[in-house]
């Protein structure tokens, strides 16, 4: 793509910074790993921080930290990374999915206590595309009914809620690493949480297992290799030394964004701020209207590939997945996640996208919807080449 989706913001600092390891004898369970832990811990007010090697296995170790189980059921949205659901799948648990708030795209708390039985044991919420969940009212929820909650903050670095950083709400918050984050390790996660026993439990989960005996061969539970390299650990200090500037630059994109949208019809622009939350930009999506159809979404897409601008269809509900189709309960209908997932369309969105990218995505996108609306959806499939 000439204008990528998405690109890592890497500085001659951070090459520094992990060729410096190279040059030790500690490539992994070092002193880079504690300060990379210890430097999150401090930046989001967690008590305890522990990395792993991605945003996926920090959500399987919650579960498997949390004793959840065969039978059990989490609550999570659809309108997520499919992570969000295997993360319970692989302790044989069983999603359970609940409808989104149609502003913020976030888990509706007043649709998740019906959805609770006595097989729930967690409620796993998303901070979708960096916007903080209704945080206050599902800890409320939780409380009155037993349950655990797990943040998936892992595209949400850096935001808040009334002040206070997302991820160190719940029982356990999951920070992702992967190149098209805030900040980057390559791959990589961090696990965050207030309770002693549980970074523990994660310590000894994503380390085969083993106590901090340092006694390398002895496994007292069922553990995993999810170890975060000492290189990947380097890389994230010196990406979260600037992840002030970075957050700044994400949200100045942004509005830079919608002050060329703006006014353009069928197109609603993301909010730019939300009550009580700062926002921590990870991608920049638009929704098209209700007259336009997922065929309408979908040929924009195809048209902006081809011109060599990267876009995708931020989320694919997770229900509606083949991997999916007989491993899920929708307890409600998940009607807004359906039409957010037909309408949404993510644009290029990274820390060095130049002025001109942005309006060069901006003219195309604003000719294609105009294209777009003045056809049926018969019309765009019948017109277009193979391939859309
Ligand atoms: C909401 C959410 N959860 C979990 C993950 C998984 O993170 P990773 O790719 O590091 O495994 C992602 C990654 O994109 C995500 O967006």
């Amino acid at each position: 793509m000439r204008i990528p989706l998405s690109a890592p913001d890497v500085l001659q600092e951070d090459i520094d910074a992990v060729a410096a390891v190279l040059r030790t004898p500690r490539l992994s369970l070092g002193p880079k790993l504690e300060e990379f832990e210890r430097a999150i811990a401090r930046y989001t007010g967690a008590a305890h921080a522990v990395g792993v090697s991605s945003g996926t296995a920090g959500l399987h170790l919650c579960i498997r930290a949390l004793g959840i189980g065969e039978g059990d059921e989490v609550i999570v949205p659809s309108f997520a990374f499919i992570a969000v659901a295997n993360a319970a799948r692989y302790e044989k648990a069983l999603p359970v999915f609940v409808d989104i708030e149609p502003e913020t795209l976030n888990l509706d708390p007043s649709r998740i206590e019906a959805a609770i039985t006595n097989r729930t044991k967690a409620i796993l919420l998303v901070h979708t595309f960096g916007c903080p969940a209704e945080l206050p009212a599902i800890l409320e929820i939780a409380r009155q009914h037993h349950l655990c909650v797990i943040e998936d903050a892992c595209e949400a670095i850096g935001a808040e809620y009334d002040g206070r950083k997302v991820g160190s709400w719940g029982h356990a918050g999951v920070f992702a690493f992967y190149p098209n984050k805030q900040i980057t390790t390559g791959e990589g996660g961090m696990l965050i949480t207030e309770d002693p026993r549980i970074a523990s439990k994660f310590r000894a989960l994503r380390n085969q297992g083993r106590t901090d005996s340092n006694d390398w061969l002895q496994h007292t539970e069922l553990g995993y290799n999810y170890r975060l390299p000492e290189m990947s650990c380097a890389l994230g200090i010196s990406q979260l030394k600037r992840i002030d500037a970075t957050l700044s630059r994400r949200q100045e994109i942004a509005g830079k964004y919608n002050e060329r949208l703006r006014g353009i019809g069928n197109l609603r622009l993301p909010a730019l701020e939300a009550p009580r939350r700062k926002l921590s930009w990870f991608v920049y999506v638009v929704r098209l209207s209700e007259s336009l159809t997922q065929i309408h979404r979908d040929w924009i897409m195809y048209e902006l590939h081809r011109r060599g601008i990267g876009c995708a269809r931020y989320f694919a509900p997770i229900h509606l997945q083949p991997a999916y189709r007989s491993a899920c309960e929708p307890r409600s209908d998940l009607r807004v996640t359906e039409f957010a997932a037909s309408r949404c369309l993510a644009l290029p969105f990274f820390n060095r996208l130049q002025d001109a990218q942005i309006a060069e995505v901006c003219e195309n996108l604003s000719e294609l919807v105009h294209l777009a609306a003045s056809r049926t959806s018969k019309e765009l499939t019948a017109t277009s080449a193979a391939g859309f």
